[in-house]
Formats: C-alpha cells, structure tokens, sequence
C-alpha cells in the first residue's frame, strides 16, 4: 500500500508532538489535549487514512490497513509537512499499535513515546476471528454495530451511569467512522504483531497511561508493558476507563504535559 500523506490538524510551534487517535475514531479525539500540549510543542494530529478527512484512503471493500500502512502513512504526513527531526510520539489504543509499528519501521523519527490505553500483545485468534465477523457486518449495517458492541467496554461503568455528556461525546466520535475505514482497520488490527518483544529495546523516554477501570487495555497488563520498557513512568487516571481523552481529559492532558517538558 502507498504511504499518503493524511488530513491533520496543526497547533503552536516548537518540537513535534504527533497524536496518533485509536479506533474507530478521527483526529477530534484529542481536542480536550491539543491546547494544552500546544503551549509547548507543534501539535500534530492526523486522521488515520480511513477516517475523518482522510476516509480519502479507504480503497475497496475489501482491503485491510494494516498497522505498519498506518505507520508509514504518519512517516509520510511529518515528511510532507517538512517535520523532519524526532518526534514525541503519542499513540491511544489502535494508536498505540500504530505506534509500535512506527517504532519498528521509523524508529529514528521517535525522541520519546507516549502509549495511552494501549496493548503490546496481539489479538488470539478469537478476537482476530470476532474482528472479521464485524468487518462483515459493518459493511452491510453500517458503524452501529461496532459502536454498540464498543461504547459498553469503551467506559468505566460509573462513567455510564453517571455522565451522559460524555456517553453521548464518545458515541457521536464513532457514529461518524466511514464503514470501509472500520472494516479495513478491523482488519489491520487482527493481523498486528505481538510488540511484547519490542519493550525491552525502547530506549527513548517512555509513559505509559491507563484508565483504573480500563477493561480493553487493563492496568495489569499495562502496568507490565510499563514494566518491560526501561526507564519508563506509569500514570495511572483514577476513575477512569479506556477513554482517558473523555473520562480524564484534564489528568490525561496534565500527564503528557509533564512527559513533553520533560523529554
Ligand atoms: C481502540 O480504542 O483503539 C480500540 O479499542 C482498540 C482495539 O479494539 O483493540
């Protein structure tokens, strides 16, 4: 697949900081971020091709967007903006993937990284298996079915219970994703690798960020990613599920704003 450069959004100057968004959702995932880390940095923030403004690259109905396409995707947009030095990398869940990938292909672009809500290992094949039947599905009936299926495990239960405001913000981020990009990046995130063998080689400044409640990339499991990768720090947003850029917005931004001055 050719690399392209994506739709983003840019804000302040300075070191890069790129935003990498999870799934399946665009660019405005980290509004509540982006003024904040803008004080300090230039903010980049692409789309992933297949959603947002760069739905432009979701191809057939068939295709997959592999992780490793999305990574070489962000290579090309820093490229085309002229960003040419390192950069701090900050990836939330799908983003983290990407992110892992970017690590493996572009390692020389990355002069710190940030993994929020995010996994190394890769999908068993049940999970893999439960992606196709939803790339399936989306394609006949549209994003519903993967943000009903989502929005449940995407939130802390008191989050559901107790906050509409954002139950409804996090829904309207995903009823907008074009069913080719779901599909094709359902796809890509069946097919990723494991990254586990990659944390003990990262050897830029490194955080690691999760939800006390996240049930997609749960504390343990992240407090091991955090673990293996040395020299790395671990915030962890108390009251919080998967969607720290919703649940936590203010603690998730305050926290990347230390790691960014600091690295
Ligand atoms: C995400 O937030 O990007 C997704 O939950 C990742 C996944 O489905 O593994």
């Amino acid at each position: 697949m050719q690399p392209t450069p994506l739709a983003c959004r840019q804000v302040g100057s300075g070191p890069v900081v790129l935003l990498v968004h999870g799934f399946p959702f665009h660019c405005g995932q980290w509004d509540a971020v982006v003024p904040v880390l803008a004080r300090h940095a230039r903010v980049i923030v692409p789309d992933l091709r297949g959603f947002g403004a760069s739905a432009f690259g979701a191809g057939a109905e068939g295709v997959t967007h592999s992780m490793d396409a999305h990574a070489d995707d962000l290579a090309a947009t820093l490229e085309g903006l002229g960003a040419r030095g390192a950069v701090t990398l900050v990836g939330f869940s799908m983003g983290g993937y990407v992110s892992f990938s970017f690590w493996r292909r572009h390692r020389e672009r990355v002069r710190a990284l940030a993994l929020c809500n995010t996994r190394a290992i890769a999908d068993t094949p049940e999970v893999a298996a439960g992606r196709a039947t939803m790339a399936a599905r989306v394609l006949l009936e549209g994003a519903t079915p993967v943000v009903e299926s989502m929005l449940p495990r995407l939130l802390a239960p008191d989050t559901l219970a107790t906050r509409p405001e954002v139950v409804r913000s996090v829904r309207t981020l995903m009823d907008i994703a074009p069913p080719v990009g779901i599909a094709a990046s359902l796809r890509g995130m069946a097919a990723r690798a494991d990254s586990t063998p990659l944390l003990a080689r990262i050897d830029v400044p490194a955080l690691v960020v999760v939800g006390e409640h996240d049930a997609i990339s749960p504390p343990a499991e992240m407090r091991g990613i955090a673990a293996a990768i040395p020299g790395s720090r671990m915030v962890t947003l108390p009251r919080c599920g998967h969607m720290s850029t919703h649940e936590a917005p203010k603690e998730l931004a305050r926290a990347l704003e230390g790691f960014v001055r600091e690295s």
